[in-house]
């Protein structure tokens, strides 16, 4: 079946998707709903308005699949949809892991598919409607083919660009690569031709995703080629490029020198340590050493001044002891992240890392845990600190939750920024623009201010 002979099925449908996990899910939930809209369906506001329930799952912790089960199950008490019948898809990496067996833990699910199999996903709900079967496709696709299809963008200002999918790098304690596959680079000029399409179209912003964008192009041309691709894309008069995640192993110097070079790649790098300590971060399979990212830091710091750097980090990895916990909180204060996304150790079957009993009690890692977070709150405030007096470039997302005639952006170091929207103009006139912000007060995750000058 193509596009084409799945229309009549789902034309007039509705949809409504639930995202979870990273940007790789959200981007491919774009996709989905691209297909869809390409397909006559319609965007629900919520799943009891939709016919169509798609829930874009993620594994990469354990809680995610109880959360998945109780989502599903909460749908058979929902009010009967437009069309009378309701379909539920699974996708993104539980149903890539579980496939089948998924359908014995949820009883209502119709449609699974694989994070290979999005381009089908039309396909399989259309059958799904008009045989009232169960539906399931996680096989490998060798082609690219859904990070080339039409997609369905959250906003008109920012765009995620998929530039390769897959992880070749197997973390001991990681499932990505196992559902993700191998790393899988798209063609160069494609990339940079899409990104050309996107600033025609008013795109201002781009993150360039891949689970290690400094590895892009290895598996297609035999060399890295990521510091070219941020260089070309420079070109193309985007505004503002950044790229996640970037594994510090294959940050290259030419890689920092595009970055320096390139005015529109934001002062922004998320730099992945997951840990302090050398010991644990071998066990953990990362291939660098303490020293090496602090050197590694070093030298992105002496080339860009001021940037603003990012990280993850596992507490609780098996075998961690209080010392090689105490090196991370200490690498943490040595690097000074301006934000960090912190996580206790899940334990994911299949993995290398999940075969290593660790006798460490829970309250002790939650300990240290929110001893790290507190770390972190201290770097993050210091960081900010740094932004007082200055006039930053904010790019308006929209208007702040807690106050409408307040304006929320990003400042190019990736911080949150607030203003009250100036006289006559309202957040409408402003999302997507850039007003420059004066910064007056400076808090641990947010700066605020006041706006000066027209936006732009
Ligand atoms: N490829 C990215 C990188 O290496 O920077 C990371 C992608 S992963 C989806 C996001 C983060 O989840 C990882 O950086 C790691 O900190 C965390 N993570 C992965 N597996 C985990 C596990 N088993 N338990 C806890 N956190 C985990
Ligand atoms: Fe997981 Fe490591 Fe690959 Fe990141 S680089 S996705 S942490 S295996
Ligand atoms: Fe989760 Fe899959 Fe991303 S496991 S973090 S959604 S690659």
């Amino acid at each position: 079946m193509d596009m084409m002979s799945v229309r009549p099925a789902l034309s007039g449908k509705t949809y409504f998707i639930r995202t979870f996990g990273c940007q790789m899910n959200l981007h491919d939930s774009e996709r989905v709903a691209g297909l869809l809209d390409a397909c006559g369906c319609l965007e629900a506001a919520d799943p009891a308005g939709a016919d169509i329930v798609i829930f874009m799952t993620c594994c990469v912790r354990e809680a995610a699949d109880q959360r998945l089960y109780g989502q599903c199950n909460s749908c058979k008490s929902l009010p009967a949809p437009p069309s009378g019948t309701r379909v539920v898809a699974v996708g993104g990496c539980i149903a890539q892991r579980d496939g089948e067996g998924l359908l014995t833990n949820v009883d209502n699910v119709n449609v699974i598919f694989g994070t290979h199999a999005i381009a089908h996903v039309g396909e399989l709900i259309a059958q799904a409607f008009e045989d009232g079967g169960r539906h399931v496709s996680i096989a490998e696709d060798e082609s690219l083919a859904a990070v080339s299809m039409p997609w369905h963008r959250e906003t008109v200002y920012h765009a995620w660009v998929p530039i390769m999918t897959g992880c070749n790098n197997f973390c001991s304690y990681c499932i990505v690569p196992y559902v993700r596959g191998r790393e899988k680079s798209r063609p160069f000029e494609e990339v940079v031709d899409e990104v050309s399409a996107l600033v025609r179209s008013g795109v201002r912003e781009i993150t360039l995703l891949g689970q290690n964008v400094n590895s892009y192009g290895r598996d297609r041309y035999g060399a890295p080629r990521f510091a070219e691709l941020l260089r070309k894309v420079g070109e193309t008069g985007i505004e503002r490029i950044r790229f996640t995640s970037s594994h510090p192993k294959d940050l290259l110097p030419e890689t920092i020198d595009a970055m320096a070079e390139t005015p529109a790649v934001m002062p922004h790098l998320h730099l992945a340590v997951q840990s302090g300590s050398t010991r644990i971060l071998k066990e953990m399979n990362r291939r660098y050493t303490r020293e090496d990212y602090l050197d590694l830091v070093r030298r992105v710091r002496d080339r860009i001044p001021g940037i603003a750097l990012t990280t993850d980090i596992i507490v609780g990895f098996p075998g961690e002891t209080e010392e090689d916990f105490e090196e991370t909180l200490s690498l943490a204060r040595e690097v000074g992240y301006a934000q960090a996304f912190t996580f206790i150790y899940s334990r994911r079957e299949g993995t290398p890392a999940a075969a290593i009993v660790d006798p460490t009690p829970h309250e002790v890692i939650q300990e240290r845990f929110d001893r790290l977070v507190k770390v972190i709150e201290d770097t993050a405030y210091e960081f900010n600190q740094g932004e007082l007096h200055a006039t930053v470039p904010v790019l308006v997302e929209g208007a702040s939750k807690k106050n409408t005639r307040v304006l929320q952006g990003k400042s190019p170091k990736n911080q949150t920024v607030h203003a009250p929207i100036p006289e006559g103009l309202n957040i409408e006139d402003l999302i997507g623009k850039i007003v420059d912000v004066r910064v007056d007060t400076a808090r641990t995750w947010y700066l605020s201010g006041t706006v000066a000058g027209d936006p732009r």
